[in-house]
């Protein structure tokens, strides 16, 4: 436990120690602030009121769903401590159903969606269309489908898969797919960073994860912004990143990442990106610490 005069002025990174973490701990340093990566059972164990913890639980590599950690992350919240995003936001970003269901009912731009859990009603599917996993992310079994052949290709990998066994799949009307999107992030109901993400050679997504690569924009659209900060509210997200295509002159809402990977490729007109997003989020500064705790020397090393 740490004493209580260390109480206040610490940024729990709560997640796995991905590139994405391990950056944001170190630029958010960079900035003054006492930030950590912590797991969950470490958050619950040292986060105190007064201390902000950023919620980057990630949905599971088998796409099964939310990585396990929410129920440490509730107890944050029932003992006061502030969490970006609280848990049943982080989930419905991660629940492509939940999200999808959310930009509906708030009439933001999207594909037309449908949830479909059996193969003969996938077999069924008007085309094109694109079929992916509820709780999915990295382009993993993110399926184009624009023939019978391309559908059925698509129904034998499902078939074998545990994620569509367990919250079957979420089905979109296929977009024009140019090779390029927007990814925006939004904090606080703010725009903090965009950039323009390219798929690779002979790939339709655009995840980085996929070989795509990353580019910064001198610009963001205005109806970029807008849609962005439209479907962030949808979600009542604190910090959200949301993926757009280009369509008919705008735009429309892919997907929405609760735990999105940024860089500093993500800063508009030269802004440093997380220095955007501790600004908008109002993030603490660390208070000057007197114990001896772990927490307090890490937090004197980067008052
Ligand atoms: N309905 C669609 N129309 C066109 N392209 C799509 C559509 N859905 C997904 N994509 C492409 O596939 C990529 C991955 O899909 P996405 O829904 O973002 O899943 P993930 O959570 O795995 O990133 C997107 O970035 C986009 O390039
Ligand atoms: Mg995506």
């Amino acid at each position: 436990m740490r004493p209580a005069e260390d109480a206040g002025g610490l940024v729990g990174i709560v997640g796995g120690p991905t590139k994405g973490n391990r950056l944001l701990v170190k630029r958010l340093r960079a900035l003054g602030y006492a930030a950590t990566r912590l797991t969950p059972a470490a958050a619950a164990a040292q986060l105190q009121p007064g201390d902000v913890a950023l919620d980057r639980i990630d949905v599971l590599p088998t796409l099964d769903g939310v990585a396990p950690g929410l129920d440490d992350v509730e107890l944050l919240v029932e003992r006061g401590i502030r969490v970006v995003n609280p848990p049943a936001v982080l989930v419905a970003a991660h629940d492509k159903l939940v999200s999808c269901g959310l930009l509906r009912a708030a009439g933001v731009r999207q594909p037309h969606f449908s949830h479909v859990t059996d193969l003969d009603a996938l077999r069924a599917l008007p085309l094109p269309c694109v079929v992916k996993p509820r709780f999915g992310s990295w382009g993993v079994d993110v399926f184009r489908c624009r023939s019978r052949a391309e559908l059925e290709q698509a129904v034998r990998l499902i078939a074998g898969r545990s994620w569509f066994r367990r919250q079957g799949a979420i089905v979109q009307d296929l977009m024009p797919t140019p090779g390029h999107d927007l990814r925006v992030l939004v904090a606080a109901g703010r725009v903090v960073g965009a950039a323009r993400r390219v798929a690779a050679p002979g790939e339709w997504r655009t995840n980085v994860t996929l070989g795509g690569s990353l580019e910064r924009i001198p610009e963001l659209p205005r109806e970029a912004a807008s849609l962005s900060l439209a479907a962030a509210t949808a979600l009542e997200a604190d910090l959200v990143g949301i993926d757009l295509l280009p369509l008919d002159g705008g735009f429309v809402v892919i997907e929405l990442n609760g735990a999105a990977e940024f860089d500093d490729r993500y800063g508009l007109h030269g802004a440093n990106v997380f220095a955007e997003i501790a600004a908008a989020l109002d993030l603490p500064l660390p208070r000057p610490a007197s114990g001896t705790s772990e927490v307090a020397t890490a937090r004197r090393a980067h008052a």
